[in-house]
């Protein structure tokens, strides 16, 4: 049983990953925090206490809003037409009885490293800032964790915000480059394996007529809410009844590493130039002693065991 915290910006593949990480047997979700991104990180809050309702998982799962703006207080959100205007697709979701933690985000993570004594792997699939927070009030949390993985980044495919740069990485991406310095084990599983990997009108089909009486509700959720996602895939991609698959590919290999194949890179990103902000800059040149520096940079995966996976938890 893999033991993670997720760190979201509850946007609509932000729900299905959640989703995902609840109903799966091989993980237990230790907590959330929330970041601004697809919306504010309250809002975001607000739809992972709903989600963990209709998920049924069984066991209480602690929430807490975190940062609300860039480390340098710089608020940007995702317009309304990729995530809706609260984030999961215009979806009322049943309100959730409960309520946010009252505790600051980048406490909750330190406290969960250290209460689980290095088991604990942190997913991320919005911006860095609420773990680039976390390193500055204490820098040896790379030590206290197992891994952390992050949906974000492209190398050899373009951005989907600016040529070379994708959303998570972009919207904070001095918080990135800490975080990708910091010395962590860490996979990063970026737009080159995200946008070979798609959710299609078959999978939906297929979840719905396989899955379990106690799924029904989430499956039903799952596939009004990627309406609208399939709608921005149609309109910015010219893609037809699908969507790529960004944040619930980062929980599947979270759980199941051997879903893709990575490249030991030593990795940063540039958060000076306005031009080249949120791009991955990439160093060979450094070797021996400097090696434990490497990110696992995921370049290929198997993406129909991947999307067989991610709807096999609701059957
Ligand atoms: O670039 C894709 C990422 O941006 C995903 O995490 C999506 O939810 C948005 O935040
Ligand atoms: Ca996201």
């Amino acid at each position: 049983m893999r033991r993670i915290l997720i760190d979201a910006d509850t946007g609509i593949d932000d729900s299905i990953a959640i989703l995902y990480a609840l109903k799966s047997r091989n993980l237990h979700v230790e907590g959330i925090t929330t970041c601004f991104g697809n919306s504010g990180a309250a809002q975001s809050a607000d739809n992972c206490l709903r989600l963990i309702r209709l998920s049924r998982c069984g066991y209480e799962v602690p929430v807490v809003v975190g940062a609300e703006c860039t480390l340098d207080g710089q608020v940007e959100t995702a317009p309304a037409h990729i995530h809706g205007e609260n984030g999961i697709g215009n979806v009322i979701l049943p309100e959730s009885a409960r309520k946010p933690l009252e505790m600051d985000a980048a406490d909750f993570i330190l406290r969960k490293a250290e209460e689980l004594d290095g088991e604990l792997v942190i997913v991320t699939t919005g911006r860095l800032t609420n773990l680039a927070r976390a390193l500055e009030k204490d820098p040896r949390l790379p030590g206290k964790v197992k891994r952390v993985v992050t949906m974000g980044g492209c190398m050899d495919v373009p951005g989907n915000v600016s040529p070379v740069a994708e959303a998570n990485i972009y919207g904070d991406a001095r918080a990135a480059d800490m975080v990708f310095r910091a010395g962590f084990h860490m996979i990063l599983v970026g737009l080159d394996v995200t946008t070979k990997t798609f959710i299609t009108e078959k999978e939906l089909d297929d979840a719905e007529r396989y899955c379990s009486e106690e799924s029904r509700d989430a499956v039903a959720y799952i596939r009004e809410a990627l309406k609208l996602y399939f709608e921005y895939h149609r309109l910015s991609e010219g893609m037809v009844h699908r969507s790529f698959v960004h944040d619930p590919l980062a929980l599947l290999i979270a759980e199941d590493a051997s879903l893709g194949e990575y490249k030991m890179l030593r990795a940063g990103v540039e958060y000076q130039a306005p031009a080249f902000r949120g791009m991955i800059l990439t160093d060979g040149r450094f070797r021996g002693e400097m090696d434990h520096d490497e990110i696992a940079v995921c370049v290929r995966v198997d993406a129909d065991r991947a999307v067989r996976r991610l709807f096999s938890v609701f059957h």
